[in-house]
């Protein structure tokens, strides 16, 4: 069962606004829920340094999900029905949103889910939103990229077949590389947590591809990426957000230098709220803020505008308010809401060497 953990916040009172926070604070994808814990935090404080919202503080309740999504739902049933929170943010992982995104919508309590990319999260209903662009755009990206950039004709695609957010991805990208003229040379499949890839990798390289492209998760891919090599398979890899992690280098070490992955922000951009942004997370927790981190900060920046706005502070009116999210000045990019409640934002494509990212390009909707 889900408990709350360390720090979590009082409930809703005459002086206190609550919130409520799922993620994965422990297990495989650990680094998704710390970042955005931290990003939340961080703009949290920043709210109550200034006063608050409508004249009260506010405070959040979190829940570590374990990146398991019966443990989200579960997590959302306790937020909504003991803690009574006014609106809820997370999940990073796409399963994890759908699971909670059903009691939510259920509830009418809104939630924001920072980083959740699958279309299907936010077609959930009218109370559940979203601070980052989706899988379509997402994939167009990437096989933009690899036909134009990369100048690659034949690509061979290894997805996760446990992740909504993988197999979304891989579906996108497939049909968009073909339209763009591409060939799709091999297609397999793992299950996120699994060790041994060499199965799948010895049939890809079979195929002579000039890329492959892996939408999982850093966990994952970092092993992917050692065995690929040693198997001999030295053509760049391709990605998408659910690479971006400091974990991904310790597992991968040096062999995905030359491979590409597709993301919400680049920690090189020089726009001063960026730099900001980042200049008081490294003085709060030590370390350069990831796409996560950002994007947990919009969401929780998206939501303290949006209770600022609000009428009240019942669930139609938050709803109502949050919908009206446009133009925002995020660090991970400028929010308008669309009539789907997802926002419409550009894509970095970041380049790996050396051990690290280096921003390529950004590619606009
Ligand atoms: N977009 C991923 C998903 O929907 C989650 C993610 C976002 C992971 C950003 C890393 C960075 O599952």
């Amino acid at each position: 069962v889900a408990q709350p953990a360390a720090g979590g916040g009082t409930p809703s009172d005459a002086n206190t606004i609550l919130l409520g926070e799922v993620g994965s604070l422990t297990g495989a994808q650990a680094t998704f829920g710390v970042s955005t814990r931290n990003g939340i935090e961080l703009a949290l404080k920043e709210a109550n340094a200034a006063g608050g919202v409508k004249g009260k503080k506010l405070a959040v309740r979190v829940y570590d999900d374990q990146g398991k999504p019966e443990e989200a739902a579960q997590a959302v049933t306790r937020l909504i029905t003991q803690d009574k929170v006014v609106l809820i943010l997370g999940e990073v992982a796409s399963s994890n949103s759908l699971a909670m995104a059903e009691k939510s919508q259920a509830a009418g309590v809104p939630m924001i889910t920072p980083s959740s990319t699958n279309p299907s999260v936010t077609q959930k209903g009218d109370y559940i939103f979203r601070v980052c662009f989706i899988d379509p755009f997402q994939g167009f990206v990437m096989a933009k990229f690899a036909r134009e950039n990369l100048k690659a004709g034949q690509v061979a695609v290894l997805q996760d077949n446990k992740s909504a957010y993988s197999i979304g991805l891989k579906d996108v990208f497939t049909q968009k590389f073909a339209e763009m003229g591409g060939k799709i040379v091999a297609t397999e499949s793992y299950s996120q947590g699994d060790t041994d890839f060499r199965s799948q990798l010895t049939t890809i390289k079979k195929t002579k591809p000039q890329a492959i492209y892996v939408p999982g998760y850093y966990n994952d891919v970092g092993i992917i990426a050692r065995q690929a090599r040693e198997l001999g398979l030295t053509v760049p890899l391709m990605g998408g957000d659910g690479w971006d992690s400091e974990k991904l280098f310790e597992l991968a070490g040096n062999t995905l230098d030359g491979s590409y992955f597709s993301n919400h922000y680049s920690p090189d951009n020089p726009d001063p709220k960026v730099q900001k942004f980042i200049s008081d997370y490294k003085a709060a927790y030590g370390g350069v803020p990831d796409a996560l981190a950002a994007l947990g900060y919009d969401a929780a920046k998206v939501a303290i505008a949006a209770l600022e706005r609000a009428k009240d502070l019942s669930g139609p009116s938050v709803r109502d308010a949050i919908a009206q999210t446009k133009d925002f000045p995020g660090v991970a990019g400028t929010i308008s809401l669309d009539e789907n409640r997802n926002a419409v934002k550009s894509a970095a494509i970041l380049k790996i060497a050396n051990g690290k990212t280096e921003f390529v390009t950004t590619i606009n909707p």
